[in-house]
């Protein structure tokens, strides 16, 4: 289980999490919901330190690993987790296979012999033919590349996937496709993922626990149907994504 505890995250004067409070349960799927910048991918940037958080705790196997400085503990700390970035974020001047590759060199002793047949493996995990290791990343669709990323994340078999937004910009099948793979992840290797997503479909479908995340601090949690039945106002019009209702988006006029 990972355990975060009372975390904080400002930019300048913008406080982003002021206390954010949520475990996530081994082998499950935790769905992160929150509005357009609400800090949802500064969440999971500082549990995977890409950021450094300002105060509280991510308590990972009994450790607290929110102030690691040593490079080697700071390592392992990232191998535990698998980091699908929002933006998909493939190497454009590698091949594919370079790609799913790419975590076996730097985070792990695996022999480069053994290479081929990880990134043969893997790419059959998620659907994608062998041949798809030659390919450059801007012959892949959308959906293509985020398997791919989905790959080069299991290469190195963490304990828990971050995805951000996974199915953003997909089309509906595609979309219902990555979902499955999430969950394909979980049944087969019990991999515990938590998942930022905007898309109410995907969250539904794949979630055990749903965290939803307003003003820095996490407003609910809970099973899928206890949100597909909540009244909590905010709660409400995210899930049935209504213009109308207690949370004012900030739009800039240019
Ligand atoms: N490195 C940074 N420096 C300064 N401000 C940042 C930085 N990263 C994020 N922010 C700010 O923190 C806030 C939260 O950003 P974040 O990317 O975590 O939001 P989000 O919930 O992931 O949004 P989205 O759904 O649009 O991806 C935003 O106002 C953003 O401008
Ligand atoms: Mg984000």
């Amino acid at each position: 289980m990972i355990e975060i505890q009372h975390l904080k995250k400002s930019f300048g004067s913008h406080h982003v999490l002021k206390d954010v409070n949520l475990n996530i349960e081994d082998g499950k799927v935790t769905s992160i919901l929150g509005g357009s910048g609400s800090g949802k991918s500064t969440l999971i940037k500082c549990m995977i330190r890409l950021l450094d958080c300002d105060g509280g705790k991510i308590v990972v196997n009994g450790r607290d690993i929110s102030r690691v400085k040593d490079p080697f503990r700071l390592a392992a700390v990232r191998r535990h987790f698998g980091y699908l970035f929002q933006e998909g974020a493939l190497f454009d001047s590698m091949t594919v296979g370079e790609n799913v590759s790419f975590g076996l060199k730097y985070l792990t002793e695996v022999p480069v012999q053994q290479y081929e047949a990880i990134v043969k493996e893997k790419l059959a995990m998620v659907g994608l033919k062998p041949s798809v290791a030659a390919l450059n990343p801007s012959e892949l669709s959308g959906g293509m590349r985020k398997r791919v990323s989905l790959a080069r994340v299991l290469a190195v078999s963490p304990k828990c996937i971050l995805y951000d937004e996974p199915t953003t910009g997909l089309d509906p099948i595609m979309s219902d496709i990555i979902s499955d793979l999430i969950l394909d992840m979980k049944k087969k290797i019990g991999v515990t993922s938590v998942v930022i997503t905007h898309d109410m479909h995907s969250a539904f479908k794949i979630s055990d626990y749903i965290a939803f995340l307003h003003e820095g601090t996490i407003m609910m949690y809970g099973t899928p149907e206890e949100f597909r039945k909540t009244d909590n106002p905010y709660v409400r019009q995210f899930v049935d994504g209504s213009s109308q209702g207690p949370i004012k988006m900030k739009l800039m006029k240019e």
